[in-house]
């Protein structure tokens, strides 16, 4: 077979001025085009809305490739991860770079198991909230709370040790915030955590447990909750991490940071898209069920209505992610004995899309958030709460990348424009005499 040729640079060529721009090659065969000197050399920018062309840094966490379906965390494929490894082990390999030993992982359990406690103060705040706030919106709050409460922890510039234990302490304390949430929104008092329990089980204990110390959680529900939570912890340069990395990069503290992250992710075309699949599920089923009559919906252009949970920017070819949670979709709600009606107008809408020439034709598939709301929806959590287990699930991967960017000195983030307004005009009084 012949081999790819890769230059060692692109020729651009604007009018009869010529500039070679460096190939940068990353450790997975991916090409670029290095093009930061490219307005010293020629005055010209780029134009790429949605930065659907655009490298924003280097990293070392997460790879991705859209086209053949595949997910790596630290090298390690995601089907790998969700099989044998949990949650903590794969907080720890973002945050760190690789797995733990048997030490190591002991001594990341221990550190964030004592630092569960929310302070007593942080509830004052929480307590303004009203009881149907929806929950992305006091998460959003809460997180930037949190870092009125941890001033010495504020400077980003901070040695090593510091900024591991802010990043701990954000970890140990979001499931703490988000049980919370949830116990408000059913008006029952909150939980305080009980560190003999693991994460998961902490959480879910905080959740759906009431004041007694016998809490069991299901083990069904333990390891589909774990799964879910590593599938999501990080996903390269999304919406929301982006934004976590360029707040941080004007070199705001990790709960700010965090906070903006959140709120990138609340919005339907991203993460609040498990919260819109299960809405748009239960309408076509009060509807009548027709899948037929919302696909033809979803290809009409002069309708708004879209797929949700189906698309992707980068995903081409399938989602692993949604491979995978499909099939622990069938799993635990066949183990839990739960018939829900939604997952079967779900897989027929699926089957229907995937045959279907505009769905074909544009590459869209199921994405992570097809399946997963019908789990958490199992497990017992509301609809409403479904983007905040998102956001749980990706924490570790906002702070791997906002540790990264600050590692690495990224310089802030501020994109150009190309002006399109009005050029200079003189000042008249019209409205002002
Ligand atoms: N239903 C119907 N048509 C769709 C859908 C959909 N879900 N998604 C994309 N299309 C169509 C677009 O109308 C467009 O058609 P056109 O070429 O005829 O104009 C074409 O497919 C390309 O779509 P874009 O919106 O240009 O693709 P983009 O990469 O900008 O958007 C996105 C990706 C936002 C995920 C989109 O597919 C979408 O809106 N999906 C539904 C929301 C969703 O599930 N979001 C979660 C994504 S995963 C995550 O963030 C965790």
């Amino acid at each position: 077979m012949k081999q790819k040729v890769i230059p060692q640079n692109a020729l651009l060529k604007l009018g009869d001025k010529e500039v070679e721009l460096p190939v940068v090659i990353g450790t997975e065969g991916e090409e670029s085009i290095d093009i930061n000197k490219l307005r010293d050399l020629t005055g010209y920018i780029t134009l790429d809305s949605g930065y659907k062309n655009t490298g924003a840094t280097k990293s070392a966490i997460t790879f991705l490739d859209g086209e053949l379906g595949i997910l790596r965390y630290r090298g390690y494929p995601i089907e790998q991860l969700a099989e044998k490894s949990n949650f903590m082990e794969v907080a720890y390999l973002l945050f760190y770079g690789e797995l733990p030993t048997a030490d190591e992982y002991s001594d990341f359990v221990e550190k964030t198991t004592k630092h569960t406690l929310v302070h007593e103060d942080v509830k004052k705040f929480f307590e303004g909230f009203p009881s149907n706030a929806h929950p992305m919106g006091q998460l959003c709050s809460l997180m930037c709370t949190l870092s009125s409460f941890y001033p010495d922890s504020l400077n980003p510039n901070a040695g090593k040790e510091e900024i591991d234990l802010t990043m701990i302490r954000i970890l140990a304390k979001m499931p703490t915030l988000v049980s919370w949430i949830h116990k408000k929104s059913i008006g029952h008092q909150v939980m305080y955590p009980l560190n003999k329990y693991d994460y998961v089980t902490n959480f879910l204990y905080m959740t759906f447990g009431m004041r007694s110390e016998d809490y069991i959680a299901d083990p069904v529900i333990v390891d589909a909750l774990d799964k879910l939570l590593i599938l999501h912890a990080d996903h390269e340069q999304n919406c929301s991490t982006s934004t976590v990395r360029m707040v941080g990069s004007s070199q705001a503290n990790p709960y700010a940071s965090v906070a903006a992250g959140v709120a990138a992710l609340w919005g339907p075309l991203h993460g609040g898209a498990n919260q819109q699949v299960i809405e748009m599920l239960e309408k076509i089923k009060s509807d009548g069920g027709n899948v037929a009559k919302w696909v033809e919906k979803a290809k009409d252009k002069n309708d708004p209505f879209r797929l949700m949970g189906f698309g992707h920017r980068v995903y081409k070819n399938f989602d692993p992610r949604a491979k995978i949670i499909k099939q622990a979709c069938d799993n635990v709600l066949s183990k839990l004995g739960i018939h829900d009606p939604i997952l079967d107008i779900a897989k027929q809408l699926e089957e229907a899309a995937l045959k279907d020439e505009y769905f074909v034709e544009r590459k869209l598939y199921p994405n992570v958030d097809f399946y997963s709301g019908i789990i958490y929806r199992a497990i017992g959590f509301p609809t409403e709460m479904f983007t905040v287990l998102f956001a749980l699930g990706r924490l570790p991967g906002w702070l791997s990348q906002w540790k990264e960017m600050r590692e690495s000195n990224e310089p802030i983030g501020r994109p150009r424009q190309i002006y399109v307004g009005a050029t200079e005009r003189d000042y008249m009084n019209i409205a002002i005499r």
